[in-house]
């Protein structure tokens, strides 16, 4: 009998075993490409939006360890003191610096800009990273439908503000956190705001759709300026994106469902390599108006190619932003 059950117990470890590494080279080979080339940034002025957590955290994390001078744009300026001493006593960068900027509101997007400038001359990376996903239906401070607000319409608003400072600061760079989902988006046209019926997904993959048409329209307007934009897919990474989505933040799923998730997923610096391979691989100095996965050029789907969409968009979000007739406007 006790040997019997010795060996049920020998056998039971070893297929956990084996079980667990398995997961583990499963883990290991989702994390995707990797930016490998060792650039500095040193005294490159950079923002980052939404950057006290997932993959604006690590992002600014690794631009810190370079030697950037890295602004933390974030809404919740306790989580983004934590992270930036978190970054700067690693790092022992001391040009790290906190500043608030809610993406759901205009105003406390241009108070940012107002701020930024009176600090500093130049810009030299600006990263649009911020977003959220599947949430309840919600407004910005205007009345936006939150997911387009925030992951568009605000980094539409506060790109267009800094066209100025980074043109002056060329050779220079916008790097457009989106998404995969963008595949699966469509902007539409006659309920752009989800006035009349709001569906959790399609309205975030409306909103990443929007960024790839606006990195790609806005990379036309930019032409011959020397500063560049260009968007990615960061991976299925793990982070708080899924704060919203129920199923996958309770008690059941933390027992059922995420332990088989777990293997798929990038962690939050793999899910930031495409993100700083834009932002700093010198060979990507004159790239403009394309879109990435795991560090390599991909193809975007068929309604991101749509000119004619794009510049509806465009136009709309220029009136809702205010920036067609305001300074900030691009000519
Ligand atoms: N994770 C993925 O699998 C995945 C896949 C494809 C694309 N993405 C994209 O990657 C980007 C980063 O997401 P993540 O995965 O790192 O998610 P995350 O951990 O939830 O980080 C999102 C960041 O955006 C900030 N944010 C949200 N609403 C904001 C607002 N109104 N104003 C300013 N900041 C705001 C959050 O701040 P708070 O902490 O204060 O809320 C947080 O810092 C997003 O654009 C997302 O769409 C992620």
């Amino acid at each position: 009998m006790y040997l019997f059950l010795k060996n049920k117990f020998v056998i039971g470890v070893s297929i956990c075993g084996t079980v667990v590494g398995v997961a583990a080279a499963v883990k290991d080979y989702m994390q995707g490409g990797k930016f490998t080339k060792n650039v500095q940034a040193d005294g490159k002025v950079v923002i980052i939006t939404g950057a006290n957590c997932g993959i604006g955290k690590e992002t600014a994390r690794y631009l810190a360890n370079k030697g950037a001078h890295v602004y933390m744009a974030c809404r919740d300026m306790v989580k983004c003191e934590e992270a930036r001493k978190e970054i700067v006593l690693e790092s022992k960068n001391r040009f790290v610096y906190c500043r608030e900027c809610d993406l759901a509101s205009f105003s406390s997007i241009r108070d940012f800009v107002k701020q930024f400038k009176s600090e500093q001359k130049r810009l030299d990376i600006l990263i649009n990273n911020a977003g959220v996903m599947r949430c309840p239906r919600s407004l910005t401070k205007e009345g936006i439908e939150l997911q387009l607000g925030v992951n568009h319409m605000g980094h539409f608003l506060l790109t267009n503000l800094f066209l100025d400072t980074l043109k002056t600061s060329a050779p220079s760079r916008i790097v457009v956190v989106s998404s995969l989902a963008h595949t699966r988006g469509e902007i539409n046209v006659k309920d752009l705001n989800s006035s009349n019926s709001y569906d959790e997904a399609a309205a975030y993959n409306q909103s990443k759709l929007a960024n790839v048409l606006f990195t790609r329209q806005l990379a036309k307007k930019l032409e011959g300026t020397g500063v560049t934009v260009n968007a990615l897919h960061p991976g299925v990474v793990d982070t708080e994106l899924m704060r919203h989505m129920g199923i996958f933040n309770s008690f059941f799923s933390g027992i059922f469902v995420k332990p088989f998730v777990w293997p798929f997923l990038k962690t939050p610096i793999a899910g930031a390599q495409t993100t700083i391979m834009l932002a700093l691989d010198p060979d990507l100095e004159k790239v403009t108006g394309k879109y990435f996965a795991d560090c390599e050029l991909k193809d975007v789907a068929d309604q991101a190619k749509d000119d004619k969409v794009a510049q509806w968009l465009w136009a709309v979000s220029e009136k809702w932003t205010g920036t067609l007739t305001g300074s900030a406007a691009v000519s």
